[in-house]
Parts: structure tokens; C-alpha cells; sequence
């Protein structure tokens, strides 16, 4: 299948919103690493790697996910996990993004904090000035762990807070409701760190709605089970409450059989904030333009849909209101020329 509106896709300047770095961990640097740390992993090469992505829905690949993530040990390997990704971010023409890190998948197997955020950090830092790539950092808790885990997390963060652009929840949604961490989200808004929360993937419209009562999130990861709740859909329309949508990682984790049953469309036809975004992509086949690619295709997304998503994503982003202005008025131009 070709995407009509390929070459528009391609020059438009475009927000990654839904991102997990430890998500971006492709099978090369993935034995890269293992070997430089003196690691082994139990798959012979890349291609055996490969061959076990294929998942059954989130809990099959988390389990993968998490051993892969144990190959990064160093400051360095965690600037080198981010920095492939951010060169593949400028190749897709990402403009500006938003990262998840898991510090947990980490600390859990003595990995110090201060490691991982630093390398991350680093190679932000370096695609803002040599990319001209703008970005947020975002430390996600993991949901299957204690309330009492979360707050010892948010301790070991605070000689970081700076560093720390909001907090996200992440992992096994199932049986893990956002009820489940009120009070740690409340010491996180206390800290004046804004909220996003994983809901809706696997888990029902009331985890949405949790979410936005209790934890008092500005986005909602995901979000794609809302349309079951017509009273919720109706209060996210109203309220612009972006969604950020990953339509390959619902195909790979099946929430949706094939990308041409993903809601996607019924989504923006009901005037909610979705946006684009591409959540695990060295385990999802994807990147962020193939996204966009595969959801023309396979939807028949019109022009204005693409635009409308495009937009969505400055809108929905942690930018100040003068480089949404900017970003907005590129995509008029683009729009313009591409006629
Ligand atoms: N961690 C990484 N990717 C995730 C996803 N799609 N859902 C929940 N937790 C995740
Ligand atoms: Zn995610």
C-alpha cells in the first residue's frame, strides 16, 4: 500500500509526543551493548532477535522489553541509546519530542539514577544545539510496582527535578488502575511536575477517566478504548485533552487486528486532540513517519487529517506558546506550497 500524501508527511515539521527511549533499543546496538559490557544475550544474533517480536498483547512484549533494556549499564550506553534515536528522529523530520524513560527498569538492577538520567540528558542536550531538535523529559513510573517503589523513585529524582520536564505511568495497565498511584501524583503536582498517564490501550474507559479525576494528567497516553464511553469522548472533545495514539504499537500489541481497524479516524471525527506518535519503535516496526505513512494508507486519511494531526501535535505539546506559533505557521507554509 502507498501513502497518497507521502511527500506532504515527509516535509511537514512534525512533535513525537508518546516515546519511550528504552523503546528505541534496536537488536544491533541491542548486541552492540550487550558485548561491550561483557553481557550475553539468549537469542544467537539479531535476526533470532527479530524473529521473537511477535507479541500476543502488552504483557508479552514488556517481558521482552525489560530483559532488553538490562544491556544498558553505562552514562555512555544511555547517550547512545538516545542519540540513535534522535538522529532517526531528524531523519523523519521530528521538530520537537518528547521522551518517557523508565528510571525503574534501571535502579531495580543497581543501575544508579543519576547514570541514566545524565547520559539521557546529555544527548538531548547535544540534539538541541547540533540537530536543532527541541525536547522534554518525562520519568515514567512503572505501574506493576508499589505505590511505596513510586515514591522512592520520585526521592531519588529530586536532586534532578531540574532536569525533569513532568511524570508519566507506564507498564502493566491491567489490575493497575491509576487509583493505584493518587497520592504519588499528587507529591508530583505538588513538586509543580506536570502529569501525563498510559490509559485506554488495554485497560477500560474508567482508567481514562481516572487518570483525569485523580492523577490530574494533561494528557492521556494512548486513550484509544475512550470511544467505548460516548460521556467521555463528549468531555475529551470539549476539553481539547490530547490523546497521544500509537497505531503500529496497537497492531503489534493487539489492540487492533490490522491498522485498517484502528479508530484513528472515528477519533479526530469526534474532535478530540489525537496525535501522532510511535511509542516503541525497534520493537514495533516503525518509526514515527512510518505512522504516518502506514495510517494514510491503510485509513485513506484525507489532507486535512494529516494537517489536523500534524497541528495537533504542536498543540498538544510542553512548547512555550511562541514556538507553537512559530511551528504553526510552518505547517500553513508547507501546506501552501505543496498545494
Ligand atoms: N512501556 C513501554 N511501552 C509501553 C506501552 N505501550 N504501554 C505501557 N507501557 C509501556
Ligand atoms: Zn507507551
Amino acid at each position: 500500500m502507498t501513502s497518497p500524501h507521502a511527500a506532504l508527511i515527509r516535509a511537514l515539521p512534525k512533535t513525537e509526543l508518546h516515546l519511550h527511549i528504552e523503546g528505541t533499543l534496536e537488536p544491533e546496538l541491542m548486541f552492540d551493548l550487550a558485548s561491550r559490557n561483557g553481557l550475553s544475550l539468549p537469542y544467537a544474533d539479531v535476526a533470532s532477535l527479530r524473529a521473537a517480536y511477535a507479541f500476543d498483547n502488552l504483557q508479552s512484549f514488556l517481558d521482552l522489553y525489560y530483559a532488553g533494556a538490562s544491556v544498558l549499564v553505562t552514562e555512555q550506553d544511555f547517550y547512545d541509546l538516545t542519540w540513535a534515536y534522535l538522529l532517526r528522529a531528524q531523519a523523519d523530520h521530528i521538530v520537537h519530542t518528547e521522551i518517557f524513560f523508565d528510571p525503574q527498569t534501571h535502579t531495580e538492577r543497581g543501575i544508579a539514577f543519576e547514570t541514566v538520567i545524565t547520559g539521557i540528558r546529555r544527548a538531548l542536550d547535544d540534539a538541541r544545539r547540533q540537530l536543532g531538535i527541541s525536547s522534554r523529559l518525562i520519568m515514567s513510573f512503572l505501574r506493576h510496582m508499589s505505590e511505596a517503589a513510586g515514591f522512592q523513585t520520585l526521592e531519588q529524582a529530586k536532586p534532578f527535578l531540574s532536569q525533569i520536564d513532568g511524570v508519566g505511568l507506564d507498564s502493566s495497565e491491567q489490575g493497575h488502575p491509576p487509583s493505584k498511584f493518587q497520592r504519588l501524583f499528587a507529591a508530583c503536582r505538588a513538586l509543580g511536575l506536570p502529569r501525563v498517564a498510559h490509559a485506554g490501550e488495554e485497560g477500560p474507559p474508567a482508567y481514562v477517566w481516572e487518570a483525569l479525576e485523580l492523577l490530574d494528567v494533561c494528557r492521556i497516553d494512548h486513550g484509544v478504548r475512550s470511544a467505548e464511553d460516548a460521556a467521555l469522548m463528549a468531555w475529551l472533545a470539549e476539553h481539547r485533552m490530547p490523546l497521544t495514539v500509537c497505531p503500529y504499537s496497537n497492531v503489534k500489541l493487539k489492540v487492533f487486528q490490522r491498522l485498517s481497524d484502528h479508530n484513528l479516524r472515528a477519533l479526530l471525527a469526534a474532535g478530540l486532540c489525537v496525535t501522532l506518535n510511535s511509542d516503541d519503535p525497534a520493537y514495533f516496526g516503525g518509526y514515527l513517519q512510518d505512522n504516518y505513512l502506514g495510517c494514510d494508507a491503510a485509513l485513506n486519511l484525507t489532507r486535512d487529517e494529516l494537517l489536523q494531526l500534524t497541528r495537533n501535535g504542536f498543540e498538544a505539546s510542553w512548547l512555550d506558546a511562541a514556538d507553537k506559533a512559530h511551528w504553526q505557521a510552518e505547517i500553513d507554509r508547507i501546506a501552501g506550497q505543496q498545494g
